[in-house]
Order: C-alpha cells, then sequence, then structure tokens
C-alpha cells in the first residue's frame, strides 16, 4: 500500500510502497478514508515538539475509514462499517493506570514506546492497523462526509475535558484559548451538552468576533491581554454567573500567567480541567485551592464509552460538523498539507489528506 513515511525527525516525509499491514487477533484492518494533518504536525515531525515518536514511521493520530477486516474476536464491527479510528491506544496490562500512546503521533512516555514499538504506525497511509476497542461505528455516511467527520477528534477532546469534570447543564463554563482549533471545539460542545454561558477566551478579537457570530448570545467572548490580574477581573466582569467549570486548551507558548488569569475565575466548588500543551509549573495558591474546595483535572483525550455519546451528540443534530472548512490533500502532497495546516492553525479549519 501508499503511506507516507517519516524516517528521521526533522525530513521531509517520503510518499513509497509499503507492505500492507497485517491483522491480529484484537485488532482491525481500516480503509483510511479521510485524516486530519494537526496544525503543529509539522513541530512534532522536527522534533521541535519532543513527543516520543520513533522513525521510520508512518505518522498520522486517527481517522475515519471503513473496516477492511475484523480479527477473530470482535463481535460487532464488520466489513464497509464506517467508522472513527480513535488514536488514544491504552496498553492492556493494566486496568488500572494503563499507559497511553497516540497512535502515528506520540508514545507520551517512556513506557510506553514498548506499546508504541507495536501499534507504531497511524493514518497518513492507504490503510491502518487498529486495536479493536479503538474502532468506533459512525453509521453510515457518503465518502464525501468523511472529511467533515474528521472535525470529531476536535470535538471529541474537550469532550472528554467536560466527562472527566462532570459538566452539567445550565452550568457556565469558561474555556481558556477558544479561539483554538481545539478550544473552538469545546465552545460547540459545551453549548451542545447544555451550557447556559460559554466565556471564551483569546487574543484574537476576529475570531472571538467569529466564535460570538456563529453561536449567539450563550457565548461571551473575552479578549485576552496578557495582564494576569485586568484578565481575570476581565472575565469576572463578564460573567455574569458563577463559573463552574474552566477548561484550558492552551499551546506551550502559552505562559504560567496566562492560565492562572483563567484558572483562579472558577467558583468555590467549582472544576478545572488542564488538557493544554503548557509544560511549565503554573504555581496555583494552595491556600486558595483548599479552603474553596476546588477540583483540578489533568485529562488526556477522553475516557473510551464517552466517543459513542458525543458520536450521538452529531447524529442527535445537537453538535454541528458543519462549522469546519476543510482543505484536502491526496498523500503523495503530504508535506505540502503539513505546511497548509501550519499556515491555517486556528478555529474551525481543518486541514485533511484523503488517501
Ligand atoms: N489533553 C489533550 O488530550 C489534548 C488533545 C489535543 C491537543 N491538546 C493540546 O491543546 C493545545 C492547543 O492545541 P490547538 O491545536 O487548539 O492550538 P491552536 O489552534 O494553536 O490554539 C491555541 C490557542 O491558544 C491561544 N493562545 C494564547 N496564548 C498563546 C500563545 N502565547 N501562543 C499561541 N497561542 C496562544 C490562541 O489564541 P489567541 O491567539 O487568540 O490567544 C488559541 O486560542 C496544544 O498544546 C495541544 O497539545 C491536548
Amino acid at each position: 500500500m501508499k503511506a507516507a513515511v517519516l524516517k528521521a525527525l526533522g525530513s521531509p516525509l517520503a510518499v513509497e510502497t509499503v507492505p500492507d499491514p497485517v491483522l491480529g487477533t484484537g485488532e482491525v484492518i481500516v480503509d483510511v478514508a479521510a485524516t486530519k494533518v494537526l496544525a503543529y504536525a509539522g513541530d512534532v515531525l522536527s522534533g521541535q515538539r519532543r513527543y516520543l515518536l520513533e522513525p521510520p514511521i508512518v505518522p498520522g493520530a486517527g481517522c475515519i475509514g471503513r473496516v477492511r477486516e475484523v480479527g477473530p474476536d470482535a463481535t460487532e464491527l464488520a466489513p464497509g462499517d464506517w467508522v472513527f479510528c480513535d488514536p488514544t491506544v491504552r496498553s492492556r496490562d493494566n486496568a488500572q493506570a494503563p499507559d497511553i500512546i497516540l497512535q502515528g503521533l506520540t508514545a507520551g512516555s517512556q513506557r510506553a514506546l514498548r506499546l508504541q514499538k507495536y501499534f507504531h504506525d497511524g493514518s497518513w497511509a492507504e490503510r491502518t492497523r487498529v486495536p479493536t476497542e479503538c474502532v468506533v461505528r459512525i453509521g453510515a455516511i457518503s465518502d464525501a462526509e468523511a472529511v467533515s467527520w474528521c472535525a470529531f477528534g476536535n470535538f471529541a477532546v474537550a469532550y472528554g475535558g467536560y466527562v472527566a469534570a462532570n459538566l452539567q447543564p445550565g452550568e457556565t463554563v469558561l474555556v481558556n484559548g477558544a479561539t483554538g482549533a481545539f478550544g473552538s471545539g469545546g465552545v460547540a460542545v459545551a453549548l451542545a451538552m447544555g451550557a447556559s454561558t460559554v466565556i471564551a477566551t483569546g487574543r484574537n478579537q476576529q475570531a472571538l468576533d467569529d466564535l460570538a457570530r456563529r453561536f449567539g448570545k450563550r457565548v461571551r467572548p473575552v479578549r485576552m491581554a496578557g495582564d494576569e490580574e485586568r484578565d481575570r477581573q476581565a472575565i469576572l466582569d463578564l460573567a455574569g454567573a458563577p463559573i463552574d467549570c474552566v477548561l484550558d486548551l492552551l499551546p506551550p507558548a502559552a505562559t504560567p500567567a496566562q492560565v492562572r488569569a483563567a484558572l483562579l475565575t472558577v467558583r468555590p466548588y467549582g472544576r478545572v480541567v488542564l488538557m493544554g500543551g503548557v509544560r511549565q509549573d503554573v504555581g496555583v495558591p494552595y491556600d486558595w485551592l483548599m479552603r474553596h474546595c476546588i477540583t483540578i483535572h489533568g485529562q488526556w483525550m477522553y475516557r473510551r464509552d464517552a466517543i459513542p455519546r458525543l458520536i450521538a451528540l452529531v447524529r442527535s443534530g445537537l453538535l454541528s460538523l458543519e462549522h469546519h472548512q476543510a482543505k484536502c490533500f491526496g498523500l503523495d502532497d503530504v508535506n505540502e498539507a503539513i505546511a497548509h495546516a501550519a499556515a491555517h492553525a486556528g478555529p474551525f479549519s481543518m486541514t485533511v489528506l484523503r488517501p
């Protein structure tokens, strides 16, 4: 089959013929119909993000595709099914604290490199081999709809955060980094889950205005100026109600002060979910946490059982995949696709490979 191969960190991908994946028990082979190129894929593949990725490797985290072959232990999946392939692969030998890899993107930890050695290749190929539990049926779609379904992953991340924080209908949510690819998904998902108000922070006024225009008056944009105290006050002035849940999705370039500006607005007994790429210590006051009974969740991706519920939100019409504009590339143009994705980062914009 044809695949895009990363031979060394920092080198352009080579598009070549590689052996077809071979099915094992507990696995599914999927024909890849559409697979997203993350805006920061170039930073990962250059080594700049220091993700744990051992070349040679076929990159690509998750996809929308059709089941080609199922292992002998699958009871529901059948060839031809349209599916979402979840890149979140968990080790199966520790139910309590499984290692996690994002297939085709990062091993996450040194220990998980063993798992990545086996589920090594991702989805930038004509076919991909995925653990059975990561293949979820989405129902019948047209081939063209496979592209819009690539937005599903953007929504799933934020949904995983809200599930962790037990978000309830009627609550007030703050999304920090709401003008980003995953943050804007967080705004859409909170509304779909019945949030009464979503406070959306960002520095880019145009992107904030766009969020308000798309989603109407339940979204309250707040422009961040980079002054922690001032930004926090701006959020509180605009909130209109105590903030029940804060979801942070800031990137590595963001500062701890940007995280704190939002985090410390949460009401007493509120919940905070940290899901962004910030690597520095954030410095949350111990006394404030304790006296206000605050819960802070770190969350990587989402629980598996959340996926069918999110599919149901899309299928019911509560969550629309139609906000995203996609630019599609063939596998031969994978390097161009990576450059395009970097140049078009941000809300409701997707770069998609169609192997
Ligand atoms: N935990 C998980 O499961 C998970 C899953 C996927 C992704 N992530 C993480 O989510 C993070 C966001 O990804 P993304 O693709 O949404 O990023 P993105 O599109 O670049 O969005 C970044 C957001 O942060 C804001 N921002 C604030 N300070 C910034 C700064 N100094 N530099 C750049 N942007 C800044 C940007 O908007 P303004 O310019 O308007 O401020 C924007 O809202 C990544 O770090 C990624 O690793 C986590």
